[in-house]
């Protein structure tokens, strides 16, 4: 079904105003595609009548979810482009293990996990997952039974209600599984069910998820020692990505790690993080 461009031009406006994500001229056909199939389940016979509903300033939290959950894209895998997972297990771990190692002599500081980390565009869950199983990989090897998983915590966000509710199950058909885990990684780490791989409670029990704008204030959110935020600025305007990354850069423990999509980075927009290479990586860190 198609849309004028008038109403073109009301639906995005409305796609902006709940989660930030831009659709240039370009993406029409996109979002006639994806809103179609919903177009009934949200009362509307045709575009003509979802701009209006849009636009009245009335719409109800239904709504919101069906286009949001329409709108945005939630392409993901596991251990997703390869190259982050190796910096983080073989860069950013080892400091992970020195920081539990040197809060623990300091307990009455903090209370919780010593180490916590975000996966601030989480999706289906692959990406937290995909850092649990390093966590639990690293600590197992190196850990010398004096960091252990109850040291570390996972807080994984998305404003998609439908894919947060697919990462909570943890539970993933042949086809995700083929993408990015080793047979070894799904042995250990998987528990088989039919012809789904659930992830097993261990790596589960690192991982908590809730929903989350990026686009709000971080002020409940917390401080973390490592955040990943891949594939999600790149849907932005750059205000937004300031405002973001600068966030970022207050929430973060001093030397915390910051790590971006390959196709992201902070050129023009941020100048308070260091930047260091690790293979084809780029790490953030706070001063
Ligand atoms: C392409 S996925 C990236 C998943 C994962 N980080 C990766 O790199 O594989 C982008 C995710 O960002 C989420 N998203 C889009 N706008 C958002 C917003 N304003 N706040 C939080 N999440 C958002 C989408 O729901 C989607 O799941």
């Amino acid at each position: 079904m198609a849309m004028t461009q008038e109403e073109y031009k009301s639906i995005t406006a409305y796609v902006f105003d709940i989660c930030g994500i831009v659709l240039g001229d370009d993406k029409q056909y996109l979002v006639e595609q994806r809103l179609t199939p919903v177009l009934s389940e949200l009362g509307c016979t045709n575009f003509t009548d979802l701009a209006k509903r849009l636009s009245s300033g009335v719409t109800n939290f239904l709504v919101r979810e069906k286009v949001l959950n329409a709108m945005t894209t939630n392409e993901t895998s596991f251990f997703r482009d390869e190259h982050p997972y190796v910096a983080f297990r073989e860069k950013i771990m080892p400091d992970m293990l020195e920081r539990v190692k040197q809060r623990k002599e300091r307990p009455w500081q903090r209370r919780g996990p010593k180490v916590s980390m975000w996966s601030a565009a989480a999706s289906t869950g692959q990406e937290p997952y995909s850092m649990a199983m390093i966590i639990s990989d690293v600590v197992a090897t190196k850990g010398m039974g004096l960091v252990t998983m109850e040291d570390f915590g996972i807080l994984g966000t998305d404003i998609s209600s439908k894919v947060l509710s697919k990462a909570m199950e943890g539970k993933y058909g042949p086809l995700d599984v083929a993408r990015g885990l080793t047979p070894d990684m799904r042995n250990r780490y998987f528990v088989k069910e039919d012809e789904f791989f659930v992830v097993n409670d261990k790596i589960r029990k690192l991982v908590e998820f809730k929903a989350f704008n990026i686009q709000d204030p971080f002020t409940q959110i917390g401080s973390f020692d490592v955040i990943f935020c891949r594939n999600i600025l790149i849907y932005f305007t750059d205000d937004a990505k300031k405002k973001i990354l600068s966030q970022f850069y207050q929430i973060l423990a001093p030397g915390g790690y910051l790590l971006l999509g390959s196709a992201e980075n902070m050129y023009n927009l941020n100048n308070d993080f260091a930047t260091e290479r690790y293979g084809a990586t780029t790490i953030y860190r706070k001063h």
